[in-house]
């Protein structure tokens, strides 16, 4: 069979790792596609560094726009990042008939829709393994292996910096910054490291997930996102002392009103296995109803594990080549027409309207009568508690110390529910600070 073209987008960190191991396994691969997958032209702005990379029998350009639309391409792999250059480079590579592979969550998260829509009008193939969970094969696994199910929810640690930086600072008391320089030096974080910190990569990564566990649009600008810069280290050693480790979870989920989509830092009970999750690993937990829990754990970042995932990619692509297009497997699992119907029966819920059990720390005078008015106060609005605490903190300790922190678990609760709960809490002349609310997830 004749061979795939590919043409390489940006020899950064994922593009050298997807240029080294197909030509380390390029016997094994082409055994498995059926057919030799050779990438023919790589463009990267420092072409010098491109040529270091792939030698001088494979050409290089610096203008990855004349790549896209070329005879002797049949694929496209767009490994730059970002909404700018590679939006446009893809949508030209579509038009110009190109199977495309990206691991660009962020752009698939917001331009998602348009660029899913251009491909069906073309009939070409846009393939995205890579952009979730590095990887892991959890696409795959929600697309085609779990679709018998009914997907109930799905639960991930998906960005390995956040993941990485809360494990070196728990287990080694090192300090955010000094974690974060080397989660880059790693490259393990996004070109612009905000992502990573405030939950939006993660969110981009989400908001995929649910749509093909759900069968419904690609809906980012509707996630609930928060980040783990304001999380403190005391909470780390609570939830502790409570049974819980804390991570930055993504998570969608169904009930009966909606789609809750949601990232922030989650009380996880250390029992269950994904709350043994450590470094850069990413893991994602997947609930359906004939098959049960399945957890799914692997290298989320990295060069060579997120190669992994685009080379999978290309080899469904060589495995279809000359397909009729009605045969691809839909790019979000479900037929595209079923969509937008599926959009107004599961809505994306507004945060208030979600529902989960909830770690409270009030940092607090220690005089008689505070936790009986902080405890009337949940029960005045229906929140009934699980676990309560009082601790007295290094930074509380010491001579005349008249302040201590009381930790309390609630059971499940609307969000809406608890923040008037939580400002009635708020407004207590005895509450010092402002109260710290987390959520905790039993994923059971
Ligand atoms: P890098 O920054 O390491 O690589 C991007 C490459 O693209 C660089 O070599 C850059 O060149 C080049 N580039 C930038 N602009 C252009 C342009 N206009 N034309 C041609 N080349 C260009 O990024 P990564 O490899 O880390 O990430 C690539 C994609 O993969 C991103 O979408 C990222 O989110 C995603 N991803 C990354 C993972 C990881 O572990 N790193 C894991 C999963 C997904 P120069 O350096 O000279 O600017
Ligand atoms: N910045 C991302 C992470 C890369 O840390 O997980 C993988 O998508």
């Amino acid at each position: 069979m004749t061979r795939i073209r590919v043409g390489l987008l940006g020899i950064g960190t994922v593009g050298a790792g997807t240029f080294t191991v197909l030509k380390r396994n390029q016997a094994e691969i082409s055994r498995r596609a059926g057919r030799e997958i050779a990438i023919t032209v790589v463009a990267d702005l420092d072409t010098n560094r491109a040529r270091s990379i792939v030698g001088d029998d494979i050409e290089v350009v610096s203008d990855a726009q004349q790549v896209v639309s070329r005879d002797d391409v049949d694929v496209v792999i767009e490994l730059i990042g970002g909404y700018g250059i590679a939006k446009t480079l893809v949508l030209a590579a579509i038009e110009a008939g190109k199977h495309v592979v990206t691991a660009n969550k962020a752009l698939l998260a917001v331009h998602g829709t348009e660029i899913f829509a251009a491909a069906a009008r073309k009939g070409v193939i846009v393939a995205y393994e890579a952009a979730v969970a590095g990887g892991i094969p959890i696409i795959k696994a929600l697309r085609e292996g779990l679709v018998a199910n009914r997907i109930d929810w799905v639960a991930g640690i998906v960005n390995g910096t956040t993941n990485f930086i809360l494990s070196e600072m728990r287990d080694k008391g090192l300090d955010f910054a000094s974690v974060l320089k080397e989660a880059q030096r790693l490259g393990y974080a996004e070109a612009d490291p905000t992502f990573d910190i405030e939950g939006i990569d993660a969110a981009h990564k989400t908001a995929l997930m649910s749509a093909i566990a759900f069968g419904i649009p690609v809906q980012f600008d509707k996630a609930h996102i928060e980040g783990i810069t304001k999380l403190e280290r005391v909470d780390i050693q609570y939830a502790e002392q409570l049974g819980y480790r804390i991570k930055l979870l993504g998570i969608a989920k169904r009930t009966d009103k909606g789609v809750e989509l949601r990232v922030h830092p989650s009380l996880v009970p250390a029992r269950r296995l994904i709350a043994s999750v450590e470094g850069a690993m990413n893991a994602v937990v997947v609930h359906g109803d004939a098959l049960g829990t399945t957890l799914y754990y692997g290298a989320g970042a990295g060069s060579e594990p997120t190669a992994s995932a685009v080379i999978a990619d290309l080899v469904d692509i060589a495995r279809l080549q000359g397909a009729d297009p009605a045969h691809y497997t839909p790019v979000l699992g479900f037929q595209s027409a079923s969509l937008n119907a599926a959009q107004s029966s599961l809505p994306v819920l507004p945060i208030e309207e979600v529902v989960t059990s909830y770690y409270l720390r009030a940092r607090v005078s220690d005089e008689p009568g505070v936790l009986a008015k902080i405890t009337t106060i949940l029960s005045e609005h229906g929140v009934s508690i699980d676990a309560l605490l009082q601790r007295e903190s290094d930074d509380v300790l010491g001579e005349g110390a008249d302040q201590t922190d009381l930790i309390i678990l609630t059971h499940r609760t609307r969000e809406g529910t608890m923040n008037d709960a939580l400002a009635s809490i708020q407004s207590l002349p005895t509450v010092l600070g402002s109260v710290v609310r987390l959520r905790k997830e039993e994923l059971n």
